[in-house]
């Protein structure tokens, strides 16, 4: 595997990142997950304009122009031969000269830039096929989900807990309505209408959602952007979550509730034809 970090192609085992990086001390970092299909990366504009978002937020300079962005990732994405899968981009703070909850002054710290590019199916999953079993967590993250920050202890705890005990994932709740899945925005089908949570600093703003509601508005499928229950997620006709390692996954039963007819609906498994043959 040939990964890249900060400004060179290398194989993987002769990478090396310093332990005083604050990306390891601290979760002091932001990522970006874009999906490969066709061997193309599906929305990179957005995942960049986001990538800019994140780090903004945590005052770090961008250190590429979108062009530079786009030729590292496509050369990442070659020399691996990647051609359904995704590319990961991790930029944290960098080293300080010791551990400090201060940031470091940026003129005497470099950000380190790692990325790796992974072939995965993405098209022809079974869990696509067999739908999700979900269950409810309260969402214990902090407050400002709408940066894509590496700092995953608790959906990543969440989500292996529910695993073990035979869920495919967690759906989060706050103050009565569901946030996001571990790492996927929510979704339900109602009455023909798609339901989904609105954009705030409660949720990631998802670029498979983006898209998706742009998808859906075109064919003429109603949009109300509000927060829904667990509730109402059970008595919905179909659910599904979006992200750019599951696209649209159908979502069957939460917290043992079979939802709609407990398969994947025809809603749903629409919205996953038209989103794979749009982002194609
Ligand atoms: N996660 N919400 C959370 C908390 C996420 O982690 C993700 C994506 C999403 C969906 O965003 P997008 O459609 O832009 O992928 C929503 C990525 C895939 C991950 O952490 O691997």
């Amino acid at each position: 595997m040939i990964v890249y970090l900060d400004g060179d192609f290398l194989p993987l085992d002769e990478a090396r990142i310093s332990p005083m990086d604050r990306g390891f001390l601290m979760a002091d970092g932001i990522y970006e997950v874009t999906s490969v299909l066709d061997g193309k990366l599906i929305d990179f504009a957005a995942h960049l304009n986001r990538l800019g978002r994140s780090l903004a937020a945590l005052d770090i300079a961008p250190m590429h122009d979108f062009d530079a962005w786009l030729a590292i990732h496509r050369k990442l994405i070659e020399r691996n031969g990647v051609t359904e899968g995704g590319a990961y981009l991790q930029i944290t703070r960098g080293a300080g000269p010791g551990r400090d909850f201060l940031w470091p002054d940026p003129a005497e710290t470099r950000p380190t830039v790692y990325l790796f590019a992974f072939q995965k199916a993405l098209v022809d999953t079974a869990l696509a096929r067999r739908g999700a079993r979900i269950r409810t967590v309260p969402d214990l993250r902090w407050k400002r989900r709408d940066i894509k920050t590496v700092q995953l202890l608790y959906s990543s705890q969440a989500k292996s807990l529910a695993i073990a005990e035979g869920f495919d994932d967690v759906w989060m709740t706050e103050d009565g309505a569901v946030t996001e899945g571990s790492s996927s925005n929510v979704h339900l089908v109602l009455g023909g209408r798609l339901v989904t949570r609105p954009l705030s600093t409660d949720i990631l703003h998802g670029i498979t959602r983006a898209a998706l509601l742009r998808y859906a508005a075109e064919t003429g499928i109603a949009i109300e952007e509000r927060p829904f229950s667990v509730e109402e997620v059970k008595a919905a006709d179909e659910a599904f979550a979006t992200s750019a390692t599951s696209f649209v996954q159908p979502v069957v039963e939460i917290d043992e509730t079979a939802i709609g007819t407990g398969i994947p609906g025809p809603i749903t498994q629409r919205l996953r034809e038209i989103y794979i043959d749009e982002s194609r």
